[in-house]
């Protein structure tokens, strides 16, 4: 009985996309457990092709693992169809995918509230994905959401959006000066498209539940980050799920006593998308360069990503409140060809030390890095098999953040490729 969560450490797009289809081979099931489509993963299968993935989970790609869509995601039923069915052309056999009849669903309402609220907000904006996600998760909250199995009983469909465009309509048309949207017009499409998913309807908690008792391995995979986490995140530039390890349990119908593994998925610096605090964040050429030869736009958005340097503080915070067992280092072979590398090891608040995630969110903002300088290495690192293959300072750097961050490095990226991994230590 093992179920495994695999989650971002540090502000998203860390390469869960990439874990995901690695351990694919090895496991049974893969499920997402938060967020919606405002994730982007991307896989890259060893025939090179590319595949982005946004709701659906990764391991979709992997033939024989079924995937699931579980009670804690939000759901555009609009997106999920255009993902399947962009999937079905590239010849992916989608037929294992199940979604829980408990997720609820996102509706355009949602999209239109995010969007307007942004504009709202000026450059307070939070730098939302735009696809809704806030706004369907306080319905949820409020207790007024839409859960996918209200598309098998059509009476109550029209209730529940009838009563929820009462209020969303005045706020859209009084506050935002917006159209205000026909009920009859949503209830009709959303039913439409239910046609195109109404068979993969599930209690996927109890199955998933009934496959760990088989003995059956469970890959609960996150998306977003450690950092954009509503409750442990940097509030409020976060997105509005729990995507910590603790959400897993919660967004999959599991008891927390079957997960055995918790693999935190860690890039060799930090990037973010979107506002909000970044204390390693480079705005000279360094900045730049990590742009440049990580190739850092946004999957989902095509913005691009601001990038730092490692920030062993966050690492740290994310072992702490995750429970990381295992990390899975990604994109080393970004920093090849860098005379030294800076680490952020600790901050320096209003004039203090301190070596942990500051308490409050003002302490957060005022939080300068406190670096500590490594050798780099020149070698194209690209196809290094073993840990010992890789140059020297490379290995040192990969020690110097295990000790830094807390938990054992078991797996590192060399590369996009599957096979670009050097496995330490198995993860299942
Ligand atoms: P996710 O949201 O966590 O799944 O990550 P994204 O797919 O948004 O962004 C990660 C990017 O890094 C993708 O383009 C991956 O193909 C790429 N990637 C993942 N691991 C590695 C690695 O070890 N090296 C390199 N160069 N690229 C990687
Ligand atoms: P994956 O799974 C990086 C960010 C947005 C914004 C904040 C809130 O690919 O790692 P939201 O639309 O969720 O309300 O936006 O969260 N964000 C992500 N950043 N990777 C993601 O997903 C993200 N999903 C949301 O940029 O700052
Ligand atoms: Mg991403």
């Amino acid at each position: 009985m093992a179920a495994i969560v695999l989650i971002g450490a540090q502000w998203g797009d860390e390469g869960k996309g990439k874990a995901t289809d690695l351990l694919g081979g090895s496991i049974n099931w893969v499920v997402r457990y938060q967020g919606g489509n405002n994730a982007g993963h991307t896989v890259v299968l060893p025939s090179g092709e590319t595949f982005a993935l946004h709701l659906i989970p990764s391991g979709i790609l992997t033939p024989g693992v079924q995937n699931v869509i579980g009670n804690g995601v939000v759901v555009d039923p609009g997106v999920l169809l255009t993902e399947l069915g962009g999937l079905e052309d590239r010849d992916v056999d989608t037929t294992g995918l199940l979604i829980s009849a408990d997720a609820h669903l996102l509706m355009p309402y949602h999209v239109a509230i995010d969007k307007v609220t942004e504009r709202f907000l000026g450059n307070k904006k939070i730098g939302t994905t735009g696809r809704g996600i806030g706004p369907c998760y306080q319905d949820k909250i409020a207790r007024v959401g839409v859960r996918v199995a209200d598309v098998l009983d059509e009476k109550i469909l029209t209730q529940k959006v009838e009563a929820a465009l009462e209020l969303k309509n005045q706020i859209l048309v009084k506050i935002y000066n917006r159209r205000a949207l026909d009920p009859a017009q949503v209830v009709d499409e959303v039913l439409g498209q239910a046609e195109g998913f109404k068979h993969r309807i599930a209690d996927t908690r109890l199955l998933l539940n009934q496959a760990l008792e088989r003995g059956e391995t469970v890959l609960l995979e996150g998306s977003q980050g450690t950092l954009l986490d509503v409750d442990h995140g940097t509030y409020p530039y976060v997105t509005s799920s729990n995507p910590t390890a603790g959400g897993a349990a919660v967004g999959a119908g599991i008891g927390p006593n079957k997960i055995t593994t918790v693999l935190g998925i860690l890039k060799a610096y930090t990037t973010r998308v979107g506002s909000g605090p970044f204390p390693t964040e480079l705005f000279d050429e360094w900045g730049a360069y990590l742009a440049k030869t990580g190739g850092e736009v946004g999957v989902t958005t095509g913005r691009a990503r601001r990038c730092g340097w490692f920030d062993a503080v966050i690492a740290r915070y994310a072992t702490r409140v995750n429970g990381i067992t295992d990390y899975f280092l990604t994109k080393l072979d970004v920093l090849s060809s860098i005379d030294t590398i800076p680490i952020c090891v600790a901050y320096e608040v209003d004039g203090e030390r301190i070596e942990d995630m500051p308490m409050t969110q003002t302490g957060f903002h005022h939080a300068k890095p406190i670096y500590e300088e490594m050798p780099g290495w020149w070698e194209d690192i690209s196809q290094c098999k073993t840990f010992e293959e890789l140059p020297q300072n490379a290995q040192n750097y990969i020690l110097r953040l295990e000790e830094l961050s807390g938990a054992h490095i078991s797996c590192i990226g060399v590369g996009p490729g599957r096979d670009q991994t050097i496995v330490r230590r198995a993860i299942a």
